[in-house]
């Protein structure tokens, strides 16, 4: 006798973002499966008011009032009164921590996800993480509190999700070494000297996949993968030695497990963050989709090890992970500030990685207890970073006159 599940009821914060389209996407594909409770978006007030007429949460969030009193008025406007309105971290903590929401889709870009990311973990909610930025910052509290509180955290970043799906081969003691694959990104072949002139439409414009801006940013100086060595240090309780890069510029193999026994598992897909988020959410089940990798695509499989001095965010987030605490925070931070600061027109793409290390040198390493401790940590870095930014802008004004 075929069973009805009852469906998950999930709450997205960062729902107006790539992968919260990702994740309304297959709730639209298995509306018997999963339901939405209780959306978070930021300042993108239309789309987060096209959510609302679709989905009807219960619980929706805006970054501010300002932006929250806009899309009240709009719903208002629409004759719709029954889906609360609120904002700020308070309004995302609400969001995450409905009694009647059981999974969390962590998917809100930085560090402005970690208080409820945290808060949904201490709820007991089951967790589907996206974004990396939280185990980054807040890792060592992130995982006792879900080890205490016995919850699960379901990696949705495609690398962590392939990881984890060959970790199910065998067991933690098992693992010779974890394998994240990376695109290499735009410039992976492009002469180091032209690396001073790489434009803001050259680093978002990434080979395989589709993203937010600063994720495209960083997988161009591969800080990404460098957070994601971090994030696989805590999610897989294993140290930085045995978190390995290689550039599979396919992006075929999403990312490998070898075993002590010499086996390799490694986990192969279409380049669609549909799938993980999938996976996560189906969890321990596997749900049949249409989501299907063709074989014979797979004319080609190349790996070479990352260049560290074309790449020098890999370097910078391999100390990081060692050091631990705040020197994961302020290698988040100070990425997350200079990255704007690309974007913006205000430095060269080079200037990223040399502000990150400025600021690494600059703070000493500490190890924040608590999310206070951490956001606090993670404020000091990236006023560092600024005044780091200020003073190289004001030495090049000086050596131009
Ligand atoms: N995209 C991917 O394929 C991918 C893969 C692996 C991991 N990740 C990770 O997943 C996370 C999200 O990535 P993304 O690519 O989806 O980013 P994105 O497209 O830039 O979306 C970011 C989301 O965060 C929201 N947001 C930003 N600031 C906020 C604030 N202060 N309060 C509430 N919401 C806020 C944005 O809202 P508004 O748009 O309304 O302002 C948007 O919904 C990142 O940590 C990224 O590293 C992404």
């Amino acid at each position: 006798m075929n069973t009805v599940p009852t469906p998950k009821r999930i709450a997205i914060l960062g729902s107006t973002g790539s992968i919260g389209h990702s994740t309304l996407s297959i709730v639209e594909s298995f509306p018997e499966r999963y339901s939405v409770v209780s959306l978070a978006a930021g300042r993108n007030v239309e789309d987060a008011l096209a959510q609302c007429l679709r989905w009807r949460p219960r619980v929706v969030s805006m970054a501010d009032a300002q932006l929250a009193d806009a899309l009240q008025r709009k719903l208002n406007a629409n004759g719709i009164k029954d889906i609360e309105v609120v904002y700020g971290s308070a309004g995302t903590i609400r969001v995450a921590t409905l009694p009647d929401v059981d999974f969390v889709v962590s998917a809100i870009v930085g560090v402005a996800g970690l208080e409820a990311t945290y808060a949904a973990v201490q709820a007991g909610k089951t967790i589907g993480l996206a974004n990396k930025e939280c185990l980054v910052a807040a890792g060592e509290l992130i995982i006792a509190a879900a080890r205490e509180k016995n919850v699960a955290l379901l990696p949705i970043d495609s690398e962590h999700n392939a990881v984890h799906q060959c970790m199910r081969g065998g067991t933690r003691q098992e693992v010779r070494n974890i394998w994240l694959t990376a695109s290499g990104g735009p410039f992976r072949n492009m002469p180091l000297a032209e690396f001073e002139h790489i434009t803001v439409e050259q680093a978002l414009k990434h080979p395989t996949w589709v993203m937010g801006r600063r994720i495209t940013v960083d997988s161009a100086t591969m800080l990404n993968k460098g957070l994601e060595i971090i994030e696989a240090c805590r999610l897989f309780d294993v140290p930085a030695s045995q978190v390995k890069v290689t550039v599979h510029p396919q992006s075929t193999i999403h990312s490998l497990v070898e075993f002590v026994d010499g086996s390799i598992l490694a986990q192969l897909s279409v380049t669609d963050m549909r799938l993980p988020v999938l996976y996560a959410l189906s969890y321990p089940e596997r749900v049949p989709s249409d989501l299907n990798f063709d074989l014979k695509s797979l004319s080609q499989l190349d790996f070479s090890t990352p260049d560290f001095e074309r790449f020098p965010c890999l370097r910078l987030a391999y100390e990081a992970a060692e050091a631990g605490g705040s020197a994961c925070i302020a290698l988040n931070a100070a990425d997350e500030v200079a990255v704007a600061a690309f974007l913006n027109g205000v430095i060269p793409f080079t200037s990223i990685p040399r502000t990150i290390e400025a600021v690494l040198t600059r703070m000493p390493v500490t190890h924040p207890a608590t999310i206070p401790a951490v956001l606090e940590a993670d404020a000091e870095a990236r006023s560092v970073a600024r005044e780091v930014l200020s003073s190289a802008a004001s030495m090049a004004t000086t050596t131009r006159i």
